[in-house]
């Protein structure tokens, strides 16, 4: 069997993402341990095919992502001036994600692979985020607590090094993701309701309701943000009655609700994280996934972090949620630092749910 391993002096790895909505290819290059640069990337987001359905629509999106995989391909390559024979591993991410999606980049990696003589890796999708930060012009090093807060999963652990990873707590009902999304959609702002809510908020007062921080005061590290949810719709049902919906009144009164549920959801995120830095004694912060894209919570975490003389560390706001660089950088890694081997048997799976604590190391 070939297999790619640590002795080579530079690997090139090629990377699809198709878990959802994105799809994503990109280059990396790494040399030794070093961390993998990147040398190519190229993104096709389906936001307009899902918008008319509020959300996404699985059998669409599997079919974009076989669209546009290969032309995306065609481009990273030409981008980074390389040959697919330049490439020595081609990585996919296998999960979690939706079924369909994720069979588009399994099953080209491994056809591509198989044809090319290539070995291939399934990548973990949120160990991709972790490690998204590496895409940095300024990387992290180990070790550091991560904030992990994508659409799905809202999570704190200890990140030893690659493949080490300890979890500290995690969302227990709706992801902040989510809660970004569902509020977003009880206000409607549509999908995606992330960034539209962030955007809204920058018009109202943060200070204009008190919503819930869900257990804030609770000791430990997991998350609840279904509450939180809730108590905006009932909010906004109070107000919602027909005559009220059109008025400068409700548009004021929609842009306070965004920015106080905003504040809400920043108040927790950095209350916990903080408390996870104190905890595990660390002075290195990494946060990754969509809503480390959010601009609030950017600036909160900077002064909590600042004033705590801990130094934070986010991938490039472009590349906060999916896309392709942060698969080939988490194979790279993954490889680079032998904590697991590219493979060329090709008999490939996906796995829509999937624990991160299932791809740790040994070590
Ligand atoms: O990490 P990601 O791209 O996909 C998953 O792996 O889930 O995260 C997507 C999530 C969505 O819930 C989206 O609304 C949220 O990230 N998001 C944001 C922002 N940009 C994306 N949430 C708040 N503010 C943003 N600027
Ligand atoms: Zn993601």
């Amino acid at each position: 069997m070939m297999q790619q391993s640590l002795t080579d002096p530079s690997l090139c790895v090629l990377g699809f993402e198709s878990s959802c909505d994105e799809t994503g290819v990109a280059l990396v290059e790494a040399m030794g341990r070093s961390t993998p640069r990147l040398l190519a990337h190229a993104l096709h987001s389906q936001v307009e095919l899902h918008g008319a359905y509020g959300g996404v629509v699985p059998e669409l999106a599997s079919r974009d992502h076989i669209r546009r995989l290969l032309p995306l391909t065609r481009s990273v390559l030409a981008q980074a001036q390389r040959r697919l024979s330049d490439v020595d591993v081609i990585a996919f991410t296998r999960g979690p994600g939706l079924a369909g999606a994720l069979l588009v980049a399994a099953g080209t990696a491994c056809a591509m692979g198989a044809a090319l003589g290539k070995p291939v890796l399934g990548v973990h999708h949120l160990e991709g985020h972790l490690l998204s930060p590496f895409l940095a012009e300024d990387p992290p090093c180990f070790p550091f607590v991560a904030l992990l807060v994508s659409g799905g999963h809202t999570q704190l652990m200890r990140v030893e090094g690659v493949g080490k990873y300890v979890l500290l707590g995690e969302s227990i009902d709706d992801a902040a993701g989510e809660a970004f999304d569902k509020i977003a959609k009880t206000l409607g702002l549509g999908y995606p309701g992330g960034p539209a809510l962030a955007k809204l908020a920058q018009e109202g007062k943060a200070d204009a309701f008190r919503f819930p921080r869900p257990l804030l005061h609770v000791p430990g590290w997991d998350f609840s943000f279904a509450g939180l949810k809730t108590a905006v719709a009932r909010q906004v049902a109070l107000h919602a009655n027909g005559a009220d919906l059109a008025t400068a009144l409700y548009m004021a009164l929609r842009a306070d609700w965004a920015a106080s549920a905003q504040e809400a959801i920043v108040d927790v995120l950095v209350a916990k994280t903080l408390g996870a830095l104190r905890a595990t004694r660390m002075d290195r912060l990494v946060v990754a996934g969509g809503v480390g894209a959010n601009r609030r919570l950017r600036e909160r975490l900077d002064a909590a972090c600042s004033q705590a003389g801990v130094r934070v560390h986010y991938p490039p706001v472009a590349l906060c949620t999916d896309n392709g660089a942060m698969i080939a950088m988490a194979a790279a890694m993954r490889i680079a630092h032998g904590v697991e081997r590219a493979e060329t048997t090709y008999a490939f799976d996906v796995r829509p749910r999937w624990p991160l604590d299932a791809v740790c190391g040994s070590g």
